[in-house]
């Protein structure tokens, strides 16, 4: 097993390459050891009953020992009846803390940060799934198929989620995490309170986007007081949401300026939802794509207007690509895509090895198909990770989708019949 990686800490200068290197304080006092972060990936390995297990714990001894700064998991629900797929993982307050505590020593055992990523998906829930698709508005999603009639929030149902990230926060950090990531990106719940288009409500919890951003900020406040105080605290935005009438960046600005009221250590950017999968990569242009760091032009007026660090994920494969990206005054770089190809990425930065080569493209046609295709590679790549320890370097999407397919009809069976109990014996 490969040693942690301090070296990557001991270089400090105005040199980007130095820079990437370099320790990062954030302002609640945690200190990243480099500026290189894992960005979050849905796993989809949650063993029966929605936990965590020894393939996730030996895929994140890999990135522990990879030499990242800081390891965000793939995003953890907070509520059992809505999931972003049939193998995620759940943290509600009846979930055992045992095996999430043993999730949080395989991924701090090289000495990175630890966060885990803490997701509610409103409306962008698969009606197969059986579970609940709450949503600001009632408003469907609009040009993607399969997904639950969406349900308009009521007082209540606010109370609830805003305690539902709070408990879940809570037990992530006393399982041993050190910080937890709030997703507000991506087009689930709160990246739809943020978007006019999903978000049509006349009340307090919509109309400007002060108004829209009211329960990100609501959640902010509930997790920072379930935790202690030596918790780090993240938050994942779009920059945009690539959609007319939909969320800007002039809205993204006004949002991280809000964050900065609140003990909020590390805003991460990104782009996209379900509607448009940009984050992936699709229907970017050429030229944004080659460049890596897809999200860099929006995100040069957030970061200048942002009290708080800025992590920027999307594209980013190379070292010179990173040293972009902190060039721009970004203070991490998030990777995904290829961190699951080559868990040692930050160290063959470190010693000047090129990285992976991009994966292949899905020879589907239409761009949310080539997007999962994309994702269902990377996802494969993770699976293999987790049961043999070494992480293949690419792998066929086309082939990984239709995997995917046969493995999630499997899965879902499991979940409903999981869920039925985990819901009855909560009412019972
Ligand atoms: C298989 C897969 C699963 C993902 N799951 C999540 C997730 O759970 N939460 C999240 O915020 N982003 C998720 N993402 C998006 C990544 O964090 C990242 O924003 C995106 O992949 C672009 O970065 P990359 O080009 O380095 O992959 C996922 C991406 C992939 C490929």
């Amino acid at each position: 097993m490969p040693k942690p990686l301090h070296n990557l800490q001991h270089v400090h200068g105005s040199d980007p390459a130095e820079v990437l290197f370099s320790p990062l304080s954030l302002p609640g006092g945690a200190v990243l050891r480099n500026r290189v972060a894992k960005a979050s990936m849905e796993e989809n390995l949650a063993a029966p009953g929605q936990i965590p297990d020894h393939r996730l714990r030996k895929l994140y001894r890999g990135w522990a020992a990879g030499g990242a700064g800081l390891l965000i998991t793939g995003n953890v629900m907070v509520d059992a009846r809505a999931m972003t797929g049939p193998a995620g993982v759940v943290l509600d307050a009846r979930a055992p803390l045992q095996p999430f505590a043993a999730w949080a020593a395989a991924a701090r055992s090289g000495g990175a940060a630890a966060w885990m990523q803490l997701n509610h998906p409103g409306r962008q829930v698969r009606a197969d799934l059986g579970g609940v698709a709450w949503s600001p508005s009632g408003v469907p999603i609009s040009g993607a198929g399969g997904f639950a009639r969406p349900v308009a929030m009521d007082d209540d149902d606010l109370r609830a989620v805003i305690a539902m990230f709070a408990t879940s926060a809570a037990r992530a950090i006393e399982a041993g995490f050190t910080g937890v990531q709030i997703h507000a990106a991506h087009g689930y719940l709160l990246s739809q309170f943020l978007s006019p288009l999903a978000n049509r409500r006349t009340d307090r919890w919509g109309g400007p986007i002060e108004r829209r951003a009211r329960l990100l900020i609501e959640i902010v406040r509930a997790v920072r007081a379930a935790m202690p105080a030596h918790a780090a605290l993240g938050v994942k935005l779009n920059t945009a949401d690539f959609q007319r009438g939909g969320f800007r960046q002039q809205d993204a600005v006004r949002v991280v300026e809000l964050l900065g009221e609140h003990p909020v250590d590390l805003v991460e950017l990104s782009g996209g939802s379900a509607e448009r999968p940009v984050m992936h990569g699709a229907g970017l242009d050429e030229s944004t794509r080659a460049r890596e760091a897809y999200f860099l032009d929006l995100a040069h007026e957030i970061v200048a207007a942002s009290p708080v660090p800025v992590m920027l994920t999307g594209g980013i494969r190379t070292v010179e690509g990173a040293r972009e990206v902190l060039r721009a005054g970004v203070a991490v770089v998030g990777v995904a895509t290829a961190l699951a190809q080559r868990p040692a990425l930050p160290r063959d930065w470190f010693h000047g090895r090129p990285g992976p080569a991009p994966l292949p493209a899905s020879s589907a046609a239409d761009k949310a198909t080539a997007s999962a295709a994309k994702q269902a590679a990377v996802r494969w790549i993770l699976r293999r990770t987790a049961a043999r320890g070494v992480a293949p370097e690419t792998a066929d999407p086309d082939a990984a989708l239709r995997l995917d397919a046969r493995r999630r009809a499997r899965l879902l069976r499991r979940y409903r019949d999981w869920l039925a109990r985990h819901t009855s014996s909560r009412n019972g």
